[in-house]
């Protein structure tokens, strides 16, 4: 972490957090309009709505001003792919197709990388106010109490999240993957936001988390607040990974 001291990191966490509650409260108050202001991406299914735009202009706007001149990727407005230096990694809001229902499983997920990995993470959860936060080295909290992760090192005994590409042909591969798991697991979940799984797995809440092709803003922040936790992370992509000690052995993606 060449650069970044402690005293840093807990700056940018800092920052995430702020900037990552105000966006939260957007996206809180425009979920009323969630259904009427969408539209859709890659495909049909893969949608977008005004509030993850305007959640990530917030963002932006806000790192602008706190952090001038600091590089943005974003789920929505793309922006710098550089692994260089230091660059905000940003979903303004992870688990969309819960947020267009209304499922309250969603949250707004902020990272700060160095050099391509994670140093600093804030995940904000509109609906239930949670905060989870974690600085490499510094361990990982929900709502500033400590997280640790499940020592599970069954794979009989583990529960395994997992999730979904919006391709339709990557989603089958994953599926066909899935399967040939499901007879080797405790049993298997599919919450619908990443960031908020990888927290799951911090809290001992899921005992493993595993998928294939995730992009760079779903595992920024959830990622290093999982292995912070004490999870064994593997990430990027294409498989991200993360579970109490090891690992569970999936079959290769199709
Ligand atoms: C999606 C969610 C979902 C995961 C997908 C992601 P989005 O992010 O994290 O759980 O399975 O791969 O694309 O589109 O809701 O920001």
């Amino acid at each position: 972490m060449s650069g970044v001291l402690a005293a840093e990191s807990e700056e940018l966490v800092r920052i995430a957090v702020t900037v990552g509650t105000e966006a939260a409260e957007l996206v809180r108050n425009a979920r009323s309009h969630a259904v009427t202001q969408v539209d859709t991406k890659s495909s049909e299914t893969d949608v977008v709505t005004a509030a993850d735009r305007a959640s990530e202009q917030l963002v932006r706007d806000r790192l602008a001003h706190l952090r001038p001149g600091e590089p943005v990727l974003g789920e929505e407005e793309g922006g710098t792919d550089s692994l260089d230096g230091l660059v905000w990694v940003v979903d303004p809001i992870d688990g969309t197709v819960n947020y267009l229902y209304g499922l309250p499983f969603y949250a707004v997920s902020i990272a700060a990388q160095l050099d391509g990995v994670s140093v600093a993470g804030a995940v904000v959860e509109p609906v239930s106010g949670r905060i989870w936060t974690a600085s490499r080295g510094g361990g990982s909290f929900c709502d500033g109490r400590p997280l640790r992760a499940a020592a599970t090192t069954r794979l009989e005994l583990s529960l395994l999240g997992t999730g979904f590409s919006y391709d339709h042909a990557r989603r089958l591969r994953q599926a066909d993957a899935i399967n040939r798991m499901l007879g080797k697991v405790r049993d298997i979940r599919r919450c619908g936001a990443a960031s908020l799984d990888l927290c799951a797995v911090a809290a001992g809440w899921e005992d493993a988390y595993i998928e294939h092709g995730l992009h760079r803003w779903d595992w920024a922040a959830g990622g290093l607040i999982a292995e912070e936790a004490g999870a064994v992370s593997g990430s990027p992509a294409p498989t991200t990974t993360a579970s109490a000690r090891r690992p569970p052995s999936p079959p290769p993606p199709a």
